[in-house]
C-alpha cells in the first residue's frame, strides 16, 4: 500500500532569513544559477521558459544581475518554484521525500496544527534603506521586464504581494495579481473576480471611496508562495507565514498607506486605486498558456511611495504552456488546501492529492483514497472539485484507489484506462467557477467541468473479483536490490 509519509521530524523549521537567505540555502542546494547581461526585453522570460519546459521539475532558480541599462546589482529573480525542493525548503519541510505528494501531505500536516501569528511592527529596516516620494517617483528605475515576446508592456509584478484591507474586518489580504507598467507613477493590478483583493476592491469601490494598496514586488518566498496560495476568507497571508515559521513577521508601517510592509523585502510600492479610473490592461502571456481575455479596461493604481532596499530584487513569474515555474507552486499550495477541506468534511483514508503540472495548476487534480464504503470515490470527487481551494477554474478531477500514486501521471493514466467506465464513471458540473484565461470560459464566465472515478468498483474490490495486478511484490524487490547492490534501480 502507497500511503503518504508521517511528517518529518525536521519539518517546519525555516532555515532561512527573508529572500536573500533564501538565495543563498538555494545556492547551497545547488539549484541557483546566476546570469548576467539578459536584456529586460524578453530575454529573460525566454531564458526561463526554455530552461523549465522540459526539466521535469528540476530547473534552476535563475538570479538576473548586469541588466543592460541599469546598475550592477538591480537584479531580478525566476523560476523559484521549478522545483518541489525549493517549494519544500521555502516551507521549512524536509527536502527529502519519495513521492511528490509526500510534500503536500506534509504542508497539509503542518497546516493542521498551525497557530497563526500577528506581525510585529519594528522601526529599523532594511526596506527602509530608499524612500522615494513625489516627482522622484519611477517605477521604470527597476529593470522591469517585458517577459514574453507578444506582451505589449512591462510587468513589475508577477511574483508578487498585493496587500488589500478589508473596509469591513480590517483585515489584510495579500494576493499575487499583475502589475504592468504605464508610465513612472502608474501600474495595473488585474484581481479576477472572487479572489480577496477583488471583493476588498469591490466593497470600496461600490461605496464610492479610493482603495489603498501595498504592492511587494520583491519579498521572502514564503510570503509569495502564500499569495498565490487559495487561503480561506479573513486568513491574513502575514499571520499565516508568521504561524508557519513560528515566529511573527517584522513590518514597518508604510509611510502613505499605514499598512504593514515586511521589514526584510525588497521593494514596496504604496499606491492607491480611484473608483471609475481605468486603462486597457494585456496583453499579457496567461496562465493557461494562451492570450485569453486578452485586454481590458480593468482599474489602475497611482504610485504614492516607492520603498527599496539596496541593491534590489524583482522577483518575477512569468507564466506560459506547461510546464512553467508556477506550476508546482500552485499545485502543492492548491493539493494541501483541497485535502484540508476533504478532512474537514470528514471524508476518511485520504492518502494523496497532487495537481499535475501539465494541467496546468490546478485543472488536473487526482485524489488517491483507500476505498471505505460504495460511494465514496465519488464523495471525495464533488468535494474535490468544489471547496475553495479547487474549484477556481478546475477541469478534471481524478478519484484513483490507494495502489496508485497521485502524483505519477503514468499510473494515474494507468487507473483512468483500466479501473473506470465512461458510462457509469463520470459526473458533470456545469455553471461552476471559471476563469477568462481558459480559452473555452462559457458565457457569464461559467465553466463546465469532469469529475472522474478511477477506482476500482468497490463491490469487485470488496469481493476480490477485479483481476490481480501484475507486480514485482516488496519482499522480492528487496532481495535483488539486496543482492544486486550493482544496478542501479530508479527510485
Ligand atoms: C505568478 C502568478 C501570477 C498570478 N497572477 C494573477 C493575477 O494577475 N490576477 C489574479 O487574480 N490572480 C493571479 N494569480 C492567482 C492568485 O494569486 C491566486 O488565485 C491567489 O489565491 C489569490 O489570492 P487570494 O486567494 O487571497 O485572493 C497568480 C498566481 C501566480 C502564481
Amino acid at each position: 500500500m502507497n500511503i503518504a509519509r508521517e511528517p518529518s521530524k525536521d519539518d517546519a523549521i525555516i532555515p532561512y532569513e527573508g529572500l536573500r537567505g533564501w538565495l543563498e540555502a538555494v545556492d547551497g542546494m545547488g539549484e541557483l544559477l546566476r546570469v548576467n547581461g539578459a536584456s529586460w526585453d524578453a530575454e529573460m522570460g525566454a531564458i526561463t521558459h526554455m530552461l523549465t519546459e522540459k526539466s521535469s521539475g528540476t530547473a534552476p532558480a535563475v538570479l538576473f544581475d548586469e541588466v543592460p541599462g541599469y546598475a550592477k546589482g538591480f537584479r531580478t529573480l525566476y523560476g523559484h518554484f521549478s522545483s518541489v525542493k525549493r517549494v519544500a525548503l521555502t516551507l521549512g519541510l524536509s527536502t527529502e521525500f519519495d513521492r511528490k505528494v509526500d510534500i503536500v501531505q506534509r504542508y497539509h500536516a503542518c497546516m493542521q496544527s498551525l497557530k497563526p501569528l500577528p506581525p510585529r511592527y519594528v522601526d529599523k529596516a532594511p526596506i527602509l534603506e530608499n524612500v522615494i516620494t513625489g516627482d522622484d517617483i519611477d517605477v521604470l528605475k527597476f529593470p522591469v521586464p517585458r517577459h514574453h515576446e507578444i506582451d505589449t508592456a512591462r510587468y513589475i509584478g508577477t511574483a508578487n504581494c498585493v496587500i488589500t484591507q478589508d473596509p469591513d474586518d480590517g483585515w489584510f489580504n495579500l494576493g499575487t495579481y499583475r502589475n504592468q507598467v504605464y508610465d513612472a507613477k502608474t501600474i495595473g493590478c488585474q484581481i479576477t473576480e472572487g479572489k480577496h483583493g477583488r471583493i476588498h476592491r469591490d466593497k470600496y469601490f461600490e461605496r464610492g471611496q479610493p482603495m489603498k494598496v501595498v504592492v511587494l514586488v520583491g519579498q521572502d518566498p514564503l510570503l509569495y508562495m502564500l499569495a498565490a496560495s487559495p487561503l480561506p476568507d479573513g486568513v491574513s497571508e502575514l499571520e499565516f507565514a508568521g504561524g508557519i515559521k513560528g515566529k511573527p513577521i517584522d513590518v514597518v508601517r508604510g509611510p502613505y498607506t499605514g499598512f504593514p510592509i515586511p521589514a526584510d523585502c525588497e521593494i514596496a510600492l504604496e499606491c492607491e486605486a480611484v473608483p471609475g479610473n481605468v486603462k486597457p490592461e494585456g496583453p499579457f502571456g496567461e496562465w493557461m498558456g494562451y492570450y485569453s481575455d486578452d485586454t481590458q479596461a480593468r482599474p489602475y493604481l497611482i504610485v504614492k511611495t516607492i520603498l527599496h532596499r539596496n541593491n534590489p530584487i524583482i522577483c518575477c513569474a512569468p507564466q506560459h504552456k506547461p510546464v512553467d515555474e508556477t506550476g508546482l507552486l500552485k499545485g502543492i499550495a492548491g493539493a494541501a488546501q483541497v485535502w484540508r477541506a476533504l478532512d474537514a468534511c470528514g471524508l476518511p483514508d485520504i492518502l494523496g492529492v497532487w495537481n499535475h503540472e501539465g494541467g496546468p495548476a490546478t485543472r488536473f487534480t487526482v485524489v488517491q483514497i483507500k476505498q471505505r464504503y460504495p460511494g465514496h470515490a465519488r464523495n471525495v470527487l464533488h468535494v474535490a472539485a468544489n471547496c475553495q481551494g479547487g474549484a477556481y477554474a478546475g477541469k478534471w478531477t481524478v478519484v484513483v484507489d490507494d495502489d496508485i500514486d497521485a502524483g505519477d501521471l503514468d499510473q494515474v493514466l494507468w487507473a483512468m484506462s483500466t479501473r473506470f467506465d465512461p458510462m457509469t464513471d463520470i459526473d458533470l458540473i456545469q455553471k461552476a467557477w471559471a476563469s477568462k484565461r481558459d480559452p473555452l470560459w462559457l458565457p457569464g464566465n461559467f465553466n463546465n467541468r469532469i469529475l472522474i472515478d478511477a477506482c476500482i468498483p468497490y463491490d469487485m474490490k470488496m469481493k476480490g473479483t477485479f483481476p490481480p495486478v501484475v507486480d514485482v511484490t516488496p519482499e522480492l524487490r528487496a532481495k535483488i536490490r539486496a543482492k544486486f547492490s550493482n544496478i542501479e534501480f530508479p527510485k
